[in-house]
């Protein structure tokens, strides 16, 4: 058999797709992780913010000797750089094979089969309906325990920053037959948690006879297989995270405490060019409300700094609303322009790279705060920890994490990967939780 390597970048939805891939291809092609024997070489890319395809394109440019050495080495690039860059980037990059955007994947071994005929090599043809339903991913850089489950894709929410919409096209949800088929085989499997993936988990909407299946119904359906399996989600848009879905979380204890739920930015002035479609207060009376149902839920945000038109002003409110909150985690980014969103296309990239950096360095401190001290609050706590494997720092403690997403190290004892312990806190850093084991 022909041997592949595939490298991702980019969010959970290319780590879920590179496992939809790998089984597309796995008549002909076993993975392997050395390249000096991959006859196929792989990259599923992200163009979410320039850096993101510049380390790509530098990526390519070494590939691009690699290949001067070793011809048959035949190189492609899948996903959303794929998509918005299309033949572009063939002609740019000499490293480059072929290209397919996030719908093609199942022409990937027909395309493949042409390039070597020297036919046309690339397929971005985006569709409504895609959602590789009855492919059932192949977990090939799996840690036994944890494993992604894609329920929808594209995205509908046109933000004024973002290529999503455009590299991903329309949101579609996926047959929940299949959803709950595939979570039942990693129940079988051995695995203990299931993270259930899309851009906007929340709109998850699938009609069958007259009844819709909402998102909350699916997120029941799925912790009712088996109480011992956790089940998380992402990511939540705040627009439609609804009484009912948060009602859902709390009831049920294998649905983890634990929601990511981007709020982007402070003022509203800023939401609105962002086209977020809600406001401080609408967003701090979600929080309140999933506050008050689960005293226990961690929270975290992505953060943009420096969007269009953002004054000093409008940052204060940022980190005011960050306090408010007081988020367990946070993503934070300098704005990054991307060609023809509504942004690039009506608004002025008006806040200088120096006060991006200074804004996104005044929220990264301020988060760091935050994580510190919502971490010791749990000093003395007991957690249930699901163990994910042996700690990088020594080979004598685990780590795992808690139903909050927070990750605890403790002394090994005889636990192994993909046990449930319960860890008392005893003390910890911004990042970490420490803690030993306490009997049941
Ligand atoms: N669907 C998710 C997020 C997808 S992208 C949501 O709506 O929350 C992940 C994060 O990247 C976004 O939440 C946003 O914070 C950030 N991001 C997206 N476009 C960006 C841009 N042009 N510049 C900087 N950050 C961006
Ligand atoms: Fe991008 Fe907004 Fe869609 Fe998230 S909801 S993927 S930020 S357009
Ligand atoms: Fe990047 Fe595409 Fe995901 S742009 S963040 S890989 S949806």
């Amino acid at each position: 058999m022909k041997k592949l390597l595939i490298e991702t970048y980019g969010c959970q939805m290319n780590v879920a797709d590179s496992e939809v891939v790998v089984s597309i291809l796995s008549n002909d092609y076993q993975v392997t992780d050395n390249l000096q024997d991959a006859d196929l070489l792989l990259l599923n890319t992200c163009s979410i913010r320039d850096n993101a395809e510049q380390r790509i394109r530098h990526r390519l440019q070494e590939l691009a000797v690699l290949k001067s050495k070793k011809p048959s080495l035949q190189i492609g690039l899948l996903g959303c750089m794929a998509e918005r860059l299309k033949d572009q980037l063939l002609k740019e990059e000499a490293a480059l094979d072929f290209i397919a955007g996030p719908d093609a994947y199942r022409s990937l071994p027909e395309l493949i089969k042409n390039c070597a005929n020297g036919e046309t090599a690339y397929n971005v043809l985006l569709s409504q309906t895609e959602t590789y339903d009855n492919i059932v991913p192949v977990r090939y850089a799996t840690n036994g325990v944890s494993a992604f489950i894609s329920i929808m894709r594209g995205c509908n929410n046109f933000c004024a920053y973002c290529v999503v919409p455009y590299t991903r096209g329309r949101e579609r949800s996926r047959n929940p037959q299949t959803i709950l088929k595939e979570a039942q085989l990693l129940v079988n499997q051995g695995y203990k948690e299931v993270t259930l993936l899309g851009q906007n988990v929340n709109s998850y909407s699938w009609e069958e006879d007259g009844t819709v299946i909402t998102f909350a119904r699916l997120i029941e359906e799925v912790a009712l297989l088996s109480p011992s399996l956790r089940v998380r989600f992402a990511t939540s848009h705040p627009k439609d995270i609804s009484d009912e879905l948060i009602q859902v979380i709390a009831k049920y204890p294998n649905v983890c405490k634990y929601i990511h739920l981007p709020v982007q930015a402070g003022s509203n002035a800023v939401l609105k060019r962002m086209n977020r479609v809600y406001t401080r207060e609408y967003y701090l009376e979600r929080i309140h409300t999933i506050q008050q149902l689960m005293p226990d839920c961690a929270i975290s945000t992505d953060m943009i700094a420096g969007f269009c038109g953002e004054t000093e002003e409008d940052h204060q409110q940022t980190l005011s609303l960050m306090k408010l909150v007081g988020y367990e985690y946070a993503y934070m980014f300098k704005y990054s322009v991307r060609d023809n969103t509504t942004a690039a296309r009506n608004y002025a990239d008006d806040v200088s790279d120096e006060i991006k950096s200074r804004r996104l360095e005044e929220i990264i401190a301020l988060q760091q705060e935050l994580s510190l001290q919502s971490n010791q609050r749990d000093i003395g706590k007991i957690f249930e920890v699901l163990v994910e494997g042996v700690s990088k720092r020594s080979e004598n403690d685990l780590f795992g994490r808690n139903s909050q997403n927070k990750v605890i190290v403790f002394p090994r004892g005889n636990y192994k990967k993909g046990d449930y312990v319960d860890v008392k806190v005893l003390s910890c850093t911004a990042a970490t939780l420490i803690g030993e084991t306490v009997e049941s």
